[in-house]
């Protein structure tokens, strides 16, 4: 890896004067743009086939300053200035915006949101698949209001469905999913009210075992939700707080080996070398829990117990790309957002580094021509990078100047609130004093908080494959689900989908035609 100090330096030693040197040729600038341009006119056709296969990737809390700024820091542990590199969302052909407010509330949390781009509904912050007529914690207002998601929709038409992510399994991103459940923290019952049990509402480890019993792949974090209270952990035998938590005396692991048919192969894994050992032609069905709670940070990772998230994506889509009739699978970048809550942006963009490597692995493992792939997040965070840094300045490291009023240098890096408000003897911490480039260093924030907070502005959208089109402007966030479905033929909308309903093949011919009627009536 790079050293940013390395970086900084060649940023600063060569303030207002270092451009690369290709760069300074206009001809460099107009061949690159004449380039995009010719890409940019194959996209008049339009793919219109049916997405077999759809893939989601979520960068939970991945808003647009933080895209920007893994990209430079991906580029930087290239070796390169990183501000030009490309990363694999970037390279991908549409991008919207996505509004994401929840029914209650301006600034979202991700579970209202997950609700919105899972199950194609917007909803109150803290639900998870219900509408927003179900109230946070009130558990008796979930009867009747439980939403489906866009999972159930494929496992529904016959698909193989997955769910990979860097949190618990049980966690708010993957729960609106497969779970109902009016709190995005019942986590285990050990984690529900009294009232809310009486009431008769299930933990969502629970819902995950039992909602969708067929679920072909689920891989993160989140073990010791699904062992009776006290069990100890095969990994942390010291550890109590990695102990088991069911008040029920469940063991869901056992419960979920036992929903699984006899004849099919079904594995269940809690470390990487067992995972990486498997054949994936011989796994049917696959839960991998690596970690009691949430998986650790990329940077942290033990790499013989901890698999990577591009690692858990490359097998998971060995196992499900064996279904005919395609699949759909849910990729969670989950830590992006602990690691900004944290004030720790190093840890968050390496997290985003990590998503952008597995949209890579996973582009290499499929075809646009049948595999229709959306990356998004569910909502931003108040961080943000600035100060007039010049070209290749590490990410991680100093504005070029002193601010001219505190007369103290300041990191190009800055969070809107968080934990890395920091006074010092009544005036803000002096940064030269403190490692800055450390992987837990907190950046400096203008309000103290112990957890720094989401944002409410828009995020991005970036889809490729069949349909990908559809998104092309400014949406609310519920719309993605729908246009998933729509271009895999599945879930409510499938009268364009001629064969629908019968189990036959699409015939070219009776499906493209009104489709591509269709598309150049949504462009034009
Ligand atoms: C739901 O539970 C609350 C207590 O949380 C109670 O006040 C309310 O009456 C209940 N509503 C219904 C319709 O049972
Ligand atoms: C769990 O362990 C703690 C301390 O070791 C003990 O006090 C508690 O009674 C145990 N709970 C159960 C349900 O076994
Ligand atoms: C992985 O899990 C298997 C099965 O429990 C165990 O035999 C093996 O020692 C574990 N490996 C590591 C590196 O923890
Ligand atoms: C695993 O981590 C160790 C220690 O950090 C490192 O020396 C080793 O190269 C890593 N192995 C792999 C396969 O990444
Ligand atoms: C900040 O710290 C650096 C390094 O110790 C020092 O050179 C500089 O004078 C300090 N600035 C202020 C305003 O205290
Ligand atoms: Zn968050």
């Amino acid at each position: 890896m790079i050293s940013p100090f390395l970086v900084l330096a060649i940023g600063t030693c060569l303030t207002n004067s270092f451009v690369p040197e290709k760069e300074r040729d206009p001809s460099y600038w107009r061949q690159q743009a004449q380039e995009t341009l010719k890409n940019a006119l194959k996209l008049q056709k339009l793919s219109t086939n049916v997405a077999k296969n759809v893939i989601m990737f979520l960068g939970d809390g991945m808003g647009v300053s933080t895209v920007t700024a893994a990209r430079i820091l991906k580029g930087q542990l290239h070796h390169n200035t990183g501000e030009e590199t490309r990363l694999e969302m970037d390279k991908f052909p549409f991008v919207a915006l996505s509004k994401t407010y929840n029914t209650n509330a301006q600034v979202p949390d991700s579970a209202g949101t997950a609700t919105a781009y899972l199950c194609g509904v917007k909803a109150n912050e803290g639900t998870v698949g219900v509408s927003a007529a179900t109230e946070r914690t009130r558990c008796n207002t979930t009867q009747g209001n439980e939403v489906t998601s866009i999972l159930r929709w494929a496992k529904d038409a016959g698909k193989s469905v997955g769910i990979v992510t860097t949190t618990r399994v049980n966690h708010a991103t993957p729960s609106a999913a497969y779970a109902h459940s009016a709190d995005r923290d019942w986590y285990s019952d050990n984690e529900m009210p009294p009232e809310a049990l009486s009431q008769g509402c299930k933990d969502i480890a629970y819902q995950l075992m039992h909602n969708i019993k067929d679920i072909d792949v689920i891989m993160g974090g989140g073990r010791k939700y699904m062992y009776p209270k006290n069990r100890t952990d095969v990994e942390y035998e010291l550890d109590e707080k990695a102990r088991g938590t069911r008040l029920d005396g469940l063991d869901l692991i056992s419960i979920w080996k036992s929903f699984k048919p006899r004849h099919k192969h079904s594995h269940y894994v809690w470390n990487r070398t067992e995972l990486l050992a498997l054949d994936p032609t011989r796994v049917d069905y696959l839960l991998g829990l690596f970690e009691p709670g949430d998986m650790q940070y990329e940077l942290n990772r033990n790499n013989l117990t901890d698999p990577s998230l591009s690692e858990m994506v490359e097998v998971a889509l060995r196992i499900l790309t064996k279904n005919l009739k395609g699949f759909f699978l849910l990729v969670e970048g989950g830590r992006i957002d602990h690691g900004h809550h944290e004030g720790k942006a190093k840890q968050a963009l390496h997290e985003a580094v990590e998503m952008d490597q597995a949209i890579g692995k996973a582009g290499a493992m499929t075809s646009q021509k049948d595999t229709l792939t959306v990356v998004t997040a569910d909502h931003s965070h108040v961080f943000t990078f600035g100060g007039y840094t010049p070209r290749g300045n590490s990410i991680f490291g100093l504005a070029p100047m002193v601010s001219d009023t505190d007369k103290k240098p300041f990191t190009a890096i800055l969070y809107g609130n968080g934990p890395g408000y920091k006074v010092v003897d009544g005036e803000r911490e002096n940064v030269s004093m403190v490692d800055y480039a450390h992987n837990n260093y907190q950046a400096q924030s203008a309000v103290p908080l112990r957890h720094e907070t989401h944002g409410g502005e828009d995020v991005a959208v970036f889809a490729k494959g069949p349909m990908a089109h559809l998104l092309h402007g400014v949406h609310e966030q519920n719309y993605i689900p729908h246009v998933m479905a729509y271009a895999s033929c599945i879930g409510a909308n499938l009268d364009h989908c001629a064969w629908a309903g019968s189990g036959s093949a699409p015939s070219p011919g009776a499906l493209l035609l009104p489709l591509a009627v269709l598309s150049l009536r949504t462009l034009f």
